[in-house]
C-alpha cells in the first residue's frame, strides 16, 4: 500500500477501512511525516491557530471501580484519599474563570458524590462564572446524567478505553462496555457535547484494535476525541506492563483529526509526562485542545492516576503561564472562546 495514497484518500473523504487504519498504525512514525503534516494542515483549516484550553479540577480521588491500569481504583490503599467540598469546587471554579478559562473540567473517580450536590454546583458555577462546564465523573446512572444536563453542564467526557470488547472486561472488573457504549449515546441523545477515546499501550491492544476504535469514535460521532498513553503504576495489576508510547499516540491523534476533522482533540497531560516536548508535538499532530490543571496544588499529589504526572509542585497560575508559553512558542494563540462542539448536528 501506499502511504501517500491512503493519506490523501483520509485527507479528502475522511474516510479509511479497517484494514488502511492498521497499515497506517503499523507504519513507523519515521516513515509517517507525510501523515503528520495532513494531520496538521485540517486542523489548521478547521479549527485555526487557536488552542481552546480546558481547566481542570480533580474534585475528588475515591473510586468505587478498580480498572486495572489506575492508581485511584479501589484496592490501592497505599494512596490518602480526599474530596473537596461544595464551596470549594467552586471557588476553584471561579479562580480558574478569573485566570481567563472558558471551560472548567470537574473530574474525580467514580465516588458516591450525591447528585444532587453535583447539580449544585454546576447551577452556581454557571451562575458565577461564564464558563461551559464539562462532566468528567465516570458512569453514574442516567438519572444523575440527566439531572446535570438540565442543571447546565455543556458536555461529558468519558473514555471508552479500549474498543475490544473481552479486553475491556479484563481491565474493567465488574463494569460493562455496553453500558459505557449506552451512556455515550444517552448522553449525546439528552443533549451533551460528548468526549471518548482510549488508552494507548495496554497490554494486549493492537493496531488492529485501535483501527476499530478510530471507527467506534466515527460512529459514535463524537464532539471531542482524546488519547493518552499508558502509564504503569506501581500499586496496580498492570504494574509490570510497557508503557505506550509516544509515536503510537501521536499516529492515533494525526488518525483522530483525519477521520474526525470536526472533534475538539486535547494533547493529553499524559503524553506531557512521558516525554517533555509531547504535549508540544501533539498540537503538531492534530491537536487542538489543552487541559490544564487547576486543582489546590495540596492535592495533586494524591490524584496519582499514573506516578510522575507533571503540575504537581505547581499551582494554577503556574500551569496557565507554562501552557501560554508552550502555545505561543508553537506559533499559536489561546482562543478566547468556549470552544464549543464544531459539529452541527
Ligand atoms: N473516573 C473517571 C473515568 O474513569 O472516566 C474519570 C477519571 S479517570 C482517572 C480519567 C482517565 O484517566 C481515564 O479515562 C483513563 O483513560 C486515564 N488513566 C487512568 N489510569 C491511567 C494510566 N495508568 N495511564 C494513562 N491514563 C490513565
Ligand atoms: Fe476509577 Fe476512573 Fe481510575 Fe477507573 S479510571 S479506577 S473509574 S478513576
Ligand atoms: Fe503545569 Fe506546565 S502545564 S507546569
Amino acid at each position: 500500500f501506499k502511504i501517500k495514497q491512503l493519506v490523501d484518500q483520509a485527507f479528502t473523504k475522511n474516510n479509511l477501512t479497517k484494514a488502511e487504519i492498521t497499515a497506517l498504525l503499523k507504519t513507523e512514525l519515521k516513515d509517517l511525516a507525510y501523515l503528520i503534516e495532513k494531520a496538521d494542515q485540517k486542523r489548521a483549516a478547521i479549527c485555526g491557530n487557536q488552542v481552546h484550553l480546558r481547566a481542570i479540577i480533580e474534585f475528588s480521588s475515591y473510586c468505587k471501580q478498580n480498572c486495572y491500569y489506575c492508581g485511584l481504583r479501589k484496592d490501592n490503599k497505599e494512596i490518602k484519599r480526599y474530596q473537596l467540598k461544595k464551596e470549594e469546587i467552586v471557588k476553584t471554579a471561579q479562580m480558574a474563570s478569573e485566570l481567563g478559562y472558558q471551560t472548567v473540567v470537574l473530574q474525580s473517580g467514580e465516588d458516591e458524590y450525591p447528585a444532587q450536590t453535583i447539580a449544585e454546583i454546576i447551577r452556581e458555577i454557571k451562575a458565577k462564572t461564564k464558563m461551559a462546564i464539562t462532566l468528567s465523573l465516570g458512569e453514574r446512572d442516567f438519572a444523575a446524567y440527566k439531572l446535570w444536563r438540565e442543571a447546565g453542564a455543556d458536555r461529558y467526557l468519558l473514555k471508552h478505553e479500549i474498543a475490544d470488547r473481552s479486553l475491556y472486561q479484563k481491565y474493567h472488573p465488574k463494569m460493562s462496555y455496553e453500558n459505557r457504549i449506552e451512556s455515550l449515546e444517552y448522553l449525546k441523545l439528552i443533549g451533551y457535547q460528548i468526549g471518548s477515546g482510549v488508552i494507548i499501550g495496554l497490554p494486549g491492544q493492537t493496531p488492529e484494535i485501535l483501527a476499530e476504535d478510530l471507527l467506534l469514535c466515527q460512529d459514535l460521532e463524537l464532539d471531542m476525541i482524546g488519547s493518552g498513553p499508558f502509564i504503569p503504576h506501581q500499586a496496580t495489576p498492570l504494574k509490570a506492563s510497557k508503557q505506550g508510547t509516544v509515536a503510537m499516540t501521536l499516529k492515533f491523534t494525526a488518525l483522530s483529526r483525519l477521520l474526525l476533522p470536526l472533534a475538539h482533540i486535547p494533547a493529553t497531560t499524559a503524553l506531557g509526562t512521558i516525554d517533555v516536548e509531547g504535549r508540544q508535538k501533539a498540537l503538531q499532530a492534530g491537536a487542538n485542545v489543552v487541559m490544564p490543571n487547576v486543582t489546590d496544588g495540596k492535592y495533586r499529589e494524591q490524584y496519582q492516576i499514573y506516578p510522575d504526572k507533571i503540575c504537581v509542585n505547581e499551582e494554577a497560575g503556574d500551569c496557565r503561564q507554562c501552557i501560554g508559553g508552550i502555545i505561543s512558542s508553537l506559533g499559536r494563540e489561546v482562543s478566547q472562546t468556549k470552544g464549543h462542539s464544531l459539529r452541527k448536528d
